[in-house]
């Protein structure tokens, strides 16, 4: 798991989906809504449903597949509990900065936070400064979009 490989004691929080053979997480304030997840899936990833992931409606590595698209690394998965880093990271690492402003970032991570050093593969980091969760993008500032008070847990 990713959570809070770092030495203090706060932790982020993150909602855990158990299916079989694989366990999903999200972290609600990563979430920049870019739908690949219920593009991807549509009966695991339901915002009308509660709760909103279902992983064991699909096979735990098409699962994965979509979990992996998610480009702010709210969405996650392992398929047992003492994997560290369950997912392969991209290589070479890639950094894209978006119209908005967020840096889009892919590779094998270490993350310096609030929580620590968090090893992870996919983040957006906030380019503007404006982020109540640095150094992830927030939609707080130029980057918010219409859509942003819809975000998934609450869903
Ligand atoms: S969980 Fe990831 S893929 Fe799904 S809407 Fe949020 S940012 Fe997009
Ligand atoms: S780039 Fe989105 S909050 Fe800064």
């Amino acid at each position: 798991m990713t959570e809070g490989e770092g030495t203090t004691e706060e932790r982020p929080r993150l909602k855990e989906y158990e299916g079989e053979g694989i366990t999903v997480t999200f972290e609600p304030r990563r979430c920049l809504h870019a739908a690949e997840c219920v593009h991807g899936l549509p009966e695991v990833f339901d915002l009308s449903r509660r709760p909103w992931v279902l992983p064991g409606a699909a096979e735990p590595a098409r699962v994965a597949e979509v979990v992996r698209r998610c480009p702010s690394g709210a969405l996650q998965y392992h398929h047992r509990p003492e994997d560290a880093v369950p997912e392969p990271p991209d290589s070479p690492t890639t950094i894209r900065r978006t119209p908005a402003g967020q840096l889009v970032v892919r590779g094998d991570l270490v993350v310096a936070g609030p929580y620590g050093d968090r090893h992870e593969t996919r983040v957006m980091l906030c380019g503007c400064g404006a982020s109540g969760n640095q150094p992830y993008c927030d939609h707080s500032g130029p980057c918010a979009e219409p859509d942003d008070e819809d975000v998934p847990e609450a869903r």
